[in-house]
C-alpha cells in the first residue's frame, strides 16, 4: 500500500506504521541529499507553520524554522501566547487552525499537544513533552542508517541513562516499530512505565523486535549504537542529587564503550549534554556535587564514534521529511 501521511499529525510514534516510518526516513534521507545538491525546495510554499514553545530548545526551534525556509514556507515563533492562561488550549487550537497549515509544539504535558490535534484541523507535531520526543528518534535511525552498516532490524541499539524519560520511552518506541534489538539500561527505578514496556514487547513479537532491559552495564556487549540523554529533563531540575547517585555508575565512558567489544560501535546523544563544565547548570552541579561530567565523559562525547553533530544536523533533515510529508503541497 502506499503511504500518504497528508493531514496526519505526530504525536507519538506509536501512531505510525513501520511502513509510515520508514517512508519517513526515507524522504528525509531524499531531502538531505537534495539539499546537498543545492537545490531549493517548494514542497512547502505558501504554507504557515507556527512553533509554539513552553520549554527552551536550541536544535528543535531552529531544524523547524530551516526545514520550513529550505521548502518556502513562513513560520512563526510564539513562547508568550495567551494558551492555557488567558485563553483555553481548545479555543487556542481553533484560531491557531484558522491561521496555519502545522503547528509545533514543545511543552510539558502529553494531554496538551493531543488537545491541540484535536481541535486544530491542521497537523501537529510533537516537538518534546514529558512523555515523548518522536521527531528526535527519526534523527537518531537516520544516523544510524548512515553510520552502522547493517539495516536497522540488525541493529542493537542501547540506552543507557534515564530510562524513563522521553528519551527513553521513544527510542524503545522506533525500535519496537522497526524491528531493531533494544537494550533500556538503568537502575530499577528508572526503568520505564510498565505498562508502554509491555505494549511494545507485545508489538515486537509482530515486527522482529527485542525490547530489554538490565541493570548491569555489562549488558552493552554487542551494541552497535549507545545512546545516553541528560540525567535530569527540562521540568525536573529539583532531581539533581537523586539522578547523580542513581546514574553515576551509568555515566557513559571510553571503558564501556570498549565493553561493547565491538570497534565500530557509536555513541550517539540527542544533546544539550553535560560532557564538560563551559555550561552555567555543569558549573553548578559541579560547584554542588563535585561532578565534573555527567551523563558522558569528555572523551566519548569528542572521540571519532560520537556522531552526536550528524545526529544534530539531522533533525533538520527529518523535521522537513515530517512537514512535506504531512502539511506539504
Ligand atoms: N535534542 C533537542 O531536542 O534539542 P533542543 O532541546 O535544543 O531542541
Ligand atoms: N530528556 C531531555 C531531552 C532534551 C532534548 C529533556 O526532556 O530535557
Amino acid at each position: 500500500m502506499p503511504v500518504n501521511l497528508k493531514g496526519r499529525s505526530l504525536l507519538t510514534l506509536k501512531d505510525f506504521t513501520p511502513d509510515e516510518i520508514r517512508y519517513l526516513l526515507n524522504l528525509a534521507a531524499d531531502l538531505k541529499a537534495k539539499k546537498r545538491a543545492g537545490i531549493k525546495g517548494d514542497l512547502l510554499e505558501g504554507k504557515n507553520i507556527v512553533l509554539l514553545f513552553e520549554k527552551t530548545s536550541t536544535r528543535t526551534r531552529c531544524a523547524f524554522e530551516v526545514a520550513a525556509f529550505d521548502e518556502g514556507a513562513n513560520v512563526t515563533f510564539l513562547s508568550n501566547s495567551q494558551m492555557g492562561k488567558k485563553e483555553s488550549l481548545e479555543d487556542t487550537a481553533k484560531v491557531l487552525g484558522r491561521f496555519y497549515d502545522g503547528i509545533e509544539f514543545r511543552g510539558f504535558k502529553q494531554e496538551t499537544v493531543e488537545l491541540l490535534a484535536k481541535h486544530a484541523g491542521v497537523p501537529v507535531w510533537n516537538g518534546l513533552t514529558d512523555l515523548y520526543h518522536p521527531t528526535q528518534v527519526l534523527a537518531d535511525c537516520l544516523t544510524i542508517m548512515e553510520h552502522v552498516a547493517k539495516p536497522l532490524n540488525k541493529v542493537k541499539l542501547v540506552y543507557v541513562g534515564d530510562a524513563r524519560n522521553n528519551m527513553g520511552n521513544s527510542l524503545m518506541i522506533i525500535s519496537a516499530k522497526l524491528g531493531m534489538h533494544f537494550v533500556g539500561i538503568a537502575p530499577k527505578s528508572l526503568f520505564p512505565e510498565e505498562g508502554l514496556v509491555k505494549e511494545m514487547k507485545k508489538l515486537a513479537k509482530t515486527t522482529g523486535a527485542k525490547i530489554e532491559f538490565s541493570e548491569d552495564i555489562a549488558s552493552v556487549k554487542g551494541a552497535d549504537a549507545i545512546y545516553t540523554d541528560v540525567w535530569v529533563s527540562m521540568g525536573e531540575e529539583d532531581q539533581f542529587e537523586e539522578r547523580i547517585k542513581l546514574l553515576t555508575p551509568y555515566r557513559v565512558t571510553m571503558d564501556m564503550m570498549k565493553k561493547t567489544g565491538n570497534p565500530d560501535c557509536i555513541f550517539l546523544h540527542c544533546l544539550p549534554s553535560f560532557h564538560d563544565l563551559e555550561t552555567s547548570v555543569g558549573r553548578e552541579i559541579y560547584e554542588k556535587y563535585g561532578v565534573a561530567e555527567q551523563e558522558v565523559t569528555d572523551e566519548v562525547f569528542r572521540c571519532e564514534r560520537s556522531k552526536v553533530f550528524d545526529e544534530a544536523e539531522n533533525r533538520m533533515h527529518t523535521i522537513k521529511a515530517v512537514m512535506v510529508a504531512t502539511a506539504g503541497r
